[in-house]
């Protein structure tokens, strides 16, 4: 044996000892996701000042939320657990806006468990409104075997946990349709009552098409005097041919001003 060969099998031996050391914790992921540092919440004063639900739970445009989520209770009595999502025909029509606000109104008021997934995988923007920062989440999920939980952290809102969107994959719109994409949503059903899943737009990218049929209900946020009625119609025929339920339709930055005065004097009376 050469020098070489000798100091080579010296090293292998050493390395195996060191492996088997008795004692000796293995630090190495075994899902490849590391579990969740246990850390606080950042502040409330982080969160975007459009999570009217959060800052101003008693004001008129809380109150639209509340009653979005009357209308969702309504159209889906018989389901305790339930997936909702929020997606768009075109981009930056609200859709994290609107699924934060009714995420915040059923945490606060339900004392539900309550949990937002963040499934944009294009521009993911949920842990920017909450004014968080996003270690793994929910690319990390697809990517891997890893348990939901060590994913899972907690917002400010109280009674409000996520799943962030983490390390983005490559291929978004392949991974949204594996039956570990499902499977997923359906563990998520099983441990919280409520799951709020903010989406990327139907028309610019697949991804949506793929993911929708993991929900009980689709809401399809249209932004007020700008979405055309052909990109809805056409949004709505993706969602239908995907075996989607689309429950209806939220119309968003509408004349707000003149609803929340009024709906603000009404709330508050109560
Ligand atoms: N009701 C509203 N009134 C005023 N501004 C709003 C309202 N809803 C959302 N916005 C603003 O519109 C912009 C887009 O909102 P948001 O990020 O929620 O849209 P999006 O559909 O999730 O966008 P994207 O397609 O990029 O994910 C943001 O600047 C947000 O603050
Ligand atoms: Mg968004």
């Amino acid at each position: 044996m050469s020098k070489i060969e000798e100091a080579m099998q010296k090293k292998a031996e050493a390395e195996h000892r060191g492996k088997g050391r008795v004692g000796e914790k293995d630090t190495t992921p075994q899902s490849g996701v590391p579990s969740r540092r246990i850390t606080p919440p950042p502040p409330a004063e982080k969160v975007d000042e459009h999570i009217v639900s959060f800052h101003r739970p008693r004001s008129g445009l809380t109150e639209n939320f509340k009653r979005i989520r009357l209308v969702i209770e309504n159209m889906l009595p018989e389901i305790t657990n339930k997936v909702i999502m929020f997606t768009s025909s075109d981009g930056a029509e609200g859709k994290t806006t609107a699924a934060l606000n009714l995420a915040a109104v059923l945490a606060h008021d339900t004392k539900k468990r309550v949990i937002v997934v963040d499934a944009d995988m294009r521009h993911p923007k949920m842990h920017t409104l909450l004014g968080m920062k996003v270690r793994q989440g929910f690319g990390d999920l697809l990517t891997s075997d890893a348990p939901v939980e060590t994913v899972v952290v907690e917002t400010p809102v109280p009674g409000l946990s996520a799943v962030l969107c983490g390390e983005i994959p490559p291929n978004p719109s392949e991974l949204f349709g594996t039956e570990r994409c499902r499977e997923l949503f359906a563990e998520l059903k099983e441990r919280y009552d409520c799951v709020v899943v903010d989406t990327s737009p139907v028309l610019p990218v697949v991804d949506t098409v793929r993911v929708a049929p993991c929900a009980d209900g689709v809401i399809l946020v249209v932004e007020a005097a700008k979405t055309s009625r052909k990109k809805i119609r056409q949004a709505v025929q993706m969602l239908n041919n995907a075996n989607a339920s689309v429950m209806g339709f939220l119309l968003n930055k509408g004349q707000v001003v003149l609803s929340d005065h009024y709906a603000a004097q009404y709330s508050s009376g109560g």
